[in-house]
């Protein structure tokens, strides 16, 4: 039985359903397809259609989950949905009637039309099953767990209802043990705590990366003063019953100045992030002291808050149980998964985990090694490449020299970890390469930590592994301490209090990787390489190779591996030829001319058309230029069809490229 999950809102590719729509709204837009029992096919909206935590309709990741897995949309027996219908649908009501304009169309009528307009499928209403949130959260968890028996907890902002839910899983089912509303939310409790540093939904990782750098004692007792902890692992909020600024109020009154986007973070926001963490876990870690001794299970950890490493290493080192495993999509992208779990179960065809699941790298591929030649091959203006017989020794050379190196192959990661198939690499040794990686790729807050890959060979000899717990940590999902001893030899990887968000790769899943870590330690002594997101800091990460290419020319990497193949850049930044690539908008891509108010007084903006997407000002000629584009015409062609532009036009656009306003890129043929 083949099942297609689906998680996101409604909304087209180049618009938004309503206004104004916010992208926490039925997020995380995510396809997979789920055939008897096993995920074999799963990729984020956002990888495809370009825009971070994208929440519109996962059209992209439906073709391409197909296309991976060599079915038509007619072979699909069900269709899941990460959410209840009657939930979706009150919530679409808020929007209905604040935008009258928009038509009143709801969840189940929404999905069979995208199916009817763009597959011309006839969805019918008995393949169509809506899951409780967190249902799904959990399903998707205990289905890659492979424990046949476990305690499973979900934590997010909220599911339909409720913010948290504890089951029981075991037998073919789930059995809930107990739920925490959607008013005791720990997941908004942090979102909350994020916000008042600068940072908005999606960011909270940000905030885990800056508590390290603080003292929780400063706000421990402000903090404190917001929940209450109870018998048999319940907690209350106080007093989140009537404010919905869970933690501004209070810190406010205790002489909290909030950080404004882009300020700098003062020692007052990092002892605030300190203690705001330590909140999280303590309450998390009340909540299954209780249920880890009411069970005695294994645990299975799902939703949002499960991406919290931090607290997933605090967790693994309680000592509460032998074993934890979190999902590595554990976000509500991968809910979309549990969906589909739960959609068979309803349509006959229940499963229940058989092995553990090792690999994320369920996503589509680069190509076949024909179609990767001929697609780097086209980029031949601004590239050189060349197939190495063995790559895996050529990169590993590289990096010992210290290069930092793109890193593409096979089939994307799900999840928000680049896992060894779209990663960054470099020399973990030098501290200095945390600083170097922000500044010729990343551009972000230079307090955040770079993650270490190594082989479960070495593991134990750099880390501080709890030798009685039994962990996944093929999805970077736990932070544990780096040895003390090693600290100084893991430079670039080991955060400010000696910590490390530790992946250990495993040659069966990722023999390739596995090969280029060993490969590395043979030439160093070092078997541990800096593993980081393929993408730059306005991007989701790369997918394609025509974005792993993109990625390489508007960052100072030092060089490509795609597949088999080494690729050098012709140029340097901004001294790049872009004449011969073809200039196009996105989607989303926005051409903006304001009148000041005064005569004559016209400026001119380009902006990405989603909530939150970023505007930039144009130079009256670019801006012309710009208006020229068609979609085929190469750069070259529009500027010599305006009759020329000024010496910084290119430079402009160059800019306006990193920041992914455009896309160029070579014709879709190849070079002859
Ligand atoms: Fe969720």
């Amino acid at each position: 039985m083949l099942i297609l999950g689906l998680s996101g809102n409604f909304s087209p590719a180049g618009a938004d359903l309503a206004p104004f729509m916010p992208d926490q709204l039925f997020h995380h837009s995510a396809a997979c397809l789920v055939r008897d029992g096993v995920v074999i096919a799963a990729v984020e909206e956002e990888r495809l259609n370009r825009i971070k935590r994208t929440a519109k309709f996962p059209l992209h990741a439906i073709r391409e989950c197909l296309a991976v897995a060599g079915v038509s949309i007619t072979d699909v027996d069900g269709v899941a949905f990460y959410f209840r219908e009657d939930y979706v649908d009150t919530t679409l009501n808020f929007l209905y009637a604040l935008f009258p304009q928009v038509p009143t169309l709801y969840s189940r009528q929404l999905i069979k039309r995208w199916f009817a307009d763009e597959f011309a499928w006839a969805l019918t209403d008995e393949k169509l099953i809506f899951a409780p949130h967190h249902d799904a959260h959990a399903m998707s968890t205990v289905m890659y767990s492979g424990i046949p028996e476990s305690l499973v907890l979900v934590l997010d902002g909220r599911g339909e209802e409720n913010s948290g839910t504890v089951y029981r899983a075991g037998e073919g089912r789930l059995e809930k043990l107990a739920d925490y509303p959607a008013f005791k939310s720990l997941g908004m409790l942090y979102l909350n705590a994020t916000q008042l540093l600068g940072y908005g939904f999606g960011d909270e990782y940000k905030m885990m990366g800056l508590a390290p750098y603080g003292d929780p004692e400063t706000y421990r007792d402000a903090f404190s003063s917001l929940y209450l902890l109870r018998d048999k692992g319940e907690y209350d909020l106080l007093p989140s019953m009537v404010v919905p600024d869970l933690v501004g109020p209070t810190m406010l009154a205790r002489g909290f100045t909030p950080r404004r986007k882009g300020e700098p973070f003062t020692q007052q926001h990092r002892d605030f992030a300190a203690a705001a963490q330590e909140t999280l876990e303590l309450i998390v870690m009340h909540v299954l002291a209780h249920w880890a001794e009411e069970t005695g299970l294994p645990l299975c950890f799902g939703g949002g808050v499960a991406h919290n490493s931090s607290l997933n290493g605090v967790i693994l080192r309680s000592g509460l149980f032998k074993e934890v495993f979190v999902h590595p999509a554990s976000h509500d992208a991968g809910a979309s998964e549990g969906a589909a779990f739960l959609a068979a179960g309803q349509l006959g065809v229940g499963s229940w985990p058989g092995r553990r699941v090792r690999t994320a790298s369920v996503g589509p591929p680069l190509g076949s090694e024909a179609q990767v030649r001929d697609r780097l091959a086209a980029w031949r203006t601004v590239i050189d490449c060349d197939r190495q017989d063995d790559i895996v020794d050529v990169a590993a050379g590289l990096l010992a020299k210290g290069s930092v190196l793109g890193w593409a192959q096979g089939r994307s990661e799900f999840g928000p970890r680049a896992l060894g198939n779209r990663s960054i690499v470099a020399d973990p040794r030098p501290k200095e390469n945390q600083d170097r990686i922000n500044r010729m790729v990343k551009k972000r807050e230079s307090f955040r930590p770079f993650a270490p890959v190594t082989t479960g060979a070495a593991a134990a000899s750099y880390f501080d592994l709890p030798a009685e717990v039994a962990a996944n940590h093929d999805f970077m999902s736990f932070v544990v301490p780096v040895r003390e001893e090693r600290r100084p030899e893991l430079g670039a990887v080991t955060h400010v209090d000696g910590t490390a968000r530790i992946q250990i790769v495993d040659p069966a899943a990722n023999a390739r990787f596995h090969r280029l870590v060993v490969a590395f330690g043979e030439r160093t002594g070092t078997p541990v390489l800096l593993n980081t997101s393929f993408n730059n800091n306005a991007e989701p990460i790369v997918q394609t190779v025509d974005d792993v290419v993109t990625c390489f020319l508007t960052t100072d990497l030092d060089y490509l591996v795609v597949e088999d193949f080494l690729v050098h850049k012709r140029f340097m930044g901004r001294g790049i030829d872009l004449t011969a690539l073809v200039l196009r908008f996105r989607p989303v891509t926005r051409l903006v001319e304001r009148f000041a108010g005064e005569p004559g007084v016209v400026t001119h903006e380009i902006t990405l058309d989603y909530f939150g997407g970023p505007t930039a000002p144009l130079s009256p000629s670019l801006y012309a230029l710009l208006s020229a584009v068609d979609g085929t015409s190469t750069f070259g062609e529009l500027v010599r069809a305006a009759g020329g532009v000024p010496d910084s036009v290119p430079d402009e656009l160059y800019g306006l490229w990193q920041q992914r306003f455009v896309t160029l890129t070579p014709p879709l043929k190849a070079c002859s």
